[in-house]
């Protein structure tokens, strides 16, 4: 034998159980080691019984803290009061707190990216969150069963609707808006801004759920030069410095020619000369896509451009991992207030 008192173990734990207000810990206790590390000192003969017993102990002390646990709950409904001020009950739920929330900094800093833009000129709409296959791929020159439509993971819901997986959904859209501005000799100028989602698996650069914003420039005289130049004054302002900006040439069926565009990572954000970032896709709006909206492109000439805004946020302010964004941890939204 043992010489060990189960049941006045047992006994002990349950009175734990009871005076604690977070039960829970007596799961801990060094009292249930001490149990099974006699099993194995026992005869062979003796094992099994003695087994079965400590784990008797075991089940009733988990009753004894879930029945415990399940009337802290209650006790915790019944004394809240419902119609007090918000901080009356401070110091007992954590959830209770006189501090503000603030703005996630996604959404201040797509402001502050859109406020640069209106400042500029740019009208801005916010993109949809549920679209359908002719903005998300057919207006955009995309021709059927093209495999650049397999570049943009797109979900489909069942119906076929597409939450989208770019900002460059709202082109039509705009372009059809702006026509008639056209004709009175003023150019079509508007950003749009939202979330987009692509069926990726995430890590540290990828996400299923992002934000993107898109611009759309239309005039009877616009020019690549005018695009550059636009882009270059928005990272500009943005980062509050000068920035040197490049392009490759890049595929996009919907503007040709189409750009990607980088920037040097500047050396007041940690950058050395070389680092090449790249920031957006670009270029001169497509003739179809200006045809398919109602405007002659024998007439008009358009540049657009788009790209995420987590890349943009991320280097300004030193953010090593896209999935703190979405993550809701106070510590990371902490320190943007
Ligand atoms: N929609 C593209 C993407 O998400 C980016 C893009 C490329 C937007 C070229 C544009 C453009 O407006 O002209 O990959």
């Amino acid at each position: 034998m043992t010489g060990i008192d189960l049941e006045k173990i047992k006994a002990t734990l349950l009175a734990d159980v009871a005076k604690s207000d977070t039960p829970q810990d007596v799961l801990r206790s060094p009292a249930f080691k001490n149990m099974y590390s006699q099993i194995g000192k026992l005869e062979p003969s003796e094992r099994a019984a003695f087994g079965k017993a400590v784990n008797d102990v075991k089940v009733a002390v988990e009753a004894a803290v879930h029945q415990k646990m399940t009337d802290l709950e209650d006790k915790d409904v019944n004394t809240l009061d419902v119609t007090a001020p918000w901080d009356v009950n401070a110091g007992a739920p954590q959830l209770l707190s006189t501090s503000q929330g603030t703005q996630h900094p996604l959404t201040r800093e797509i402001e502050e990216v859109v406020d640069i833009f209106t400042r500029m000129g740019f009208a801005a709409v916010e993109s949809r969150q549920i679209d359908d296959d002719f903005h998300m791929f057919g207006a955009l020159n995309f021709p059927e069963n093209h495999p650049a439509r397999d570049g943009y993971d797109t979900f489909r819901t069942e119906e076929g609707f597409i939450p989208p997986a770019h900002t460059s959904t709202m082109q039509h859209r705009i372009l059809k808006d702006g026509k008639d501005a056209l004709k009175h000799d003023e150019p079509i100028a508007a950003v749009s801004y939202g979330r987009v989602f692509r069926n990726e698996d995430v890590d540290a650069t990828h996400e299923h759920t992002f934000y993107q914003v898109e611009g759309v420039f239309v005039s009877d005289d616009a020019t690549l030069g005018q695009m550059l130049g636009t882009l270059r004054s928005f990272f500009e302002t943005y980062y509050g410095q000068a920035v040197k900006i490049k392009t490759q040439p890049a595929y996009f069926p919907f503007v040709e020619p189409g750009l990607e565009f980088a920037i040097e990572k500047p050396a007041a954000l940690g950058g050395k000369p070389g680092d090449w970032l790249e920031m957006l896709g670009c270029g001169m709006i497509h003739p179809n896509v200006l045809k398919m909206a109602g405007i002659d492109p024998t007439k008009y000439r358009g540049f657009a451009w788009g790209g995420g805004v987590e890349r943009l946020v991320m280097l300004k302010y030193g953010i090593e991992d896209l999935r703190h964004f979405e993550s809701g941890k106070l510590a990371f939204l902490r320190k943007f207030v």
